[in-house]
């Protein structure tokens, strides 16, 4: 008798089902991992949004392949993947393995592999500071807890949830999936702001900014008048504020806000954001100063420490 025969007949019979079952099961092809609509996450659960609000969604970011995009709990991949088909990288973030693996699958028969590149891990816990979009579909909860690091990104960086909003923190922008779109069809965009609270030196005096996300008040004081500061905004680096009966507008650079060329300014009015901000819509042009055009220039420079 060999060693591997009286191995075989010394087994109980029903370790040797078990093995004959397992060698069954090894030969057969395993089947894709299919998702299921609701399957549990580790902090939410996955359903995916449709595709009509994905394509809206990255509209309102106007995504341009400068951008570097990244889906915080990307699901199978459908947001990273449309973005790199626009041209745009895109980077998933995604907690469940199997996931990733799908999400990896369709980026290849997307033929988009190369800009649609997913990470499996846990959102809380991952760097995504280098984004210049953040997209998601969270929960208003996870939104709230994201959004401290949010306000800590570069000015100018766009967000866009589907359907949850970040509580206080009121979007710029809100549009609807019309169409295919039955459940979640809402979107929100929000831009971070640059930090601009504070004193601010101009040769006329002091300009004194109380900001809450990305509105303005405050007062600006000329020799022994003080006027208020209405109507004030800041959508990324780009301040803009009535003072008086006259609009300012200019760009935060450091520690200073420069003034807007008249060609610039209009482009930006251009934009969708600026368009849709309802202190920009109906300015007479004849009251609209760039810093520069009122003699600001580069004169207008913090004389205090920037709030942390
Ligand atoms: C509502 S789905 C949205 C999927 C995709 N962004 C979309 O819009 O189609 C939320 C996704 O987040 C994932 N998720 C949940 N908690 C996570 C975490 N802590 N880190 C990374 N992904 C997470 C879930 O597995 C699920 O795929």
């Amino acid at each position: 008798m060999t060693l591997s025969r009286s191995f075989t007949l010394s087994l109980p019979a029903s370790a040797a089902a078990v093995i004959a079952a397992l060698s069954f099961a090894l030969a057969e092809p395993k089947a894709p991992f299919e998702p299921r609509v609701g399957q549990s996450g580790k902090d939410v659960i996955w359903v995916p949004t449709a595709q009509a609000l994905v394509d809206r969604m990255l509209n309102l970011a106007e995504i341009t392949p400068a951008d570097l995009l990244m889906d915080l709990g990307s699901g199978d991949g459908r947001t990273v993947i449309t973005a790199a088909s626009r041209g745009t990288r895109a980077i998933g973030v995604e907690y469940n393995p199997e996931m990733v693996v799908l999400s990896r699958r369709n980026a290849k028969v997307a033929g988009v592999s190369e800009r649609a590149t997913f990470m499996e891990a846990d959102l809380f816990a991952t760097d995504f500071s280098k984004a210049t979009v953040v997209t998601m579909f969270l929960l208003p909860s996870i939104n709230l807890k994201l959004r401290p690091k949010i306000l800590e990104m570069r000015p100018g960086t766009r967000v866009v949830s589907n359907s949850f909003d970040m509580g206080d923190w009121r979007p710029e922008q809100t549009v609807e999936a019309p169409g295919e779109c039955t459940s979640y069809c809402r979107a929100h965009l929000w831009i971070v702001p640059a930090k601009v609270e504070g004193t601010w030196k101009l040769p006329e005096g002091d300009m004194r900014l109380e900001q809450t996300y990305q509105t303005l008040h405050g007062t600006l004081r000329s020799g022994n008048s003080t006027m208020n500061i209405t109507d004030g905004k800041v959508i990324g680096e780009t301040v803009s504020f009535i003072a008086g009966d006259t609009r300012y507008t200019g760009r935060v650079n450091g520690n200073a806000i420069e003034g807007l060329s008249p060609r610039e300014l209009m482009s930006r009015f251009r934009s969708s954001y600026h368009l849709a901000a309802p202190s920009f819509t109906n300015f007479g042009i004849g009251t609209l100063k760039t810093f520069e055009s009122s003699g600001f220039g580069s004169e207008v420079r913090r004389s205090d420490s920037p709030r942390e």
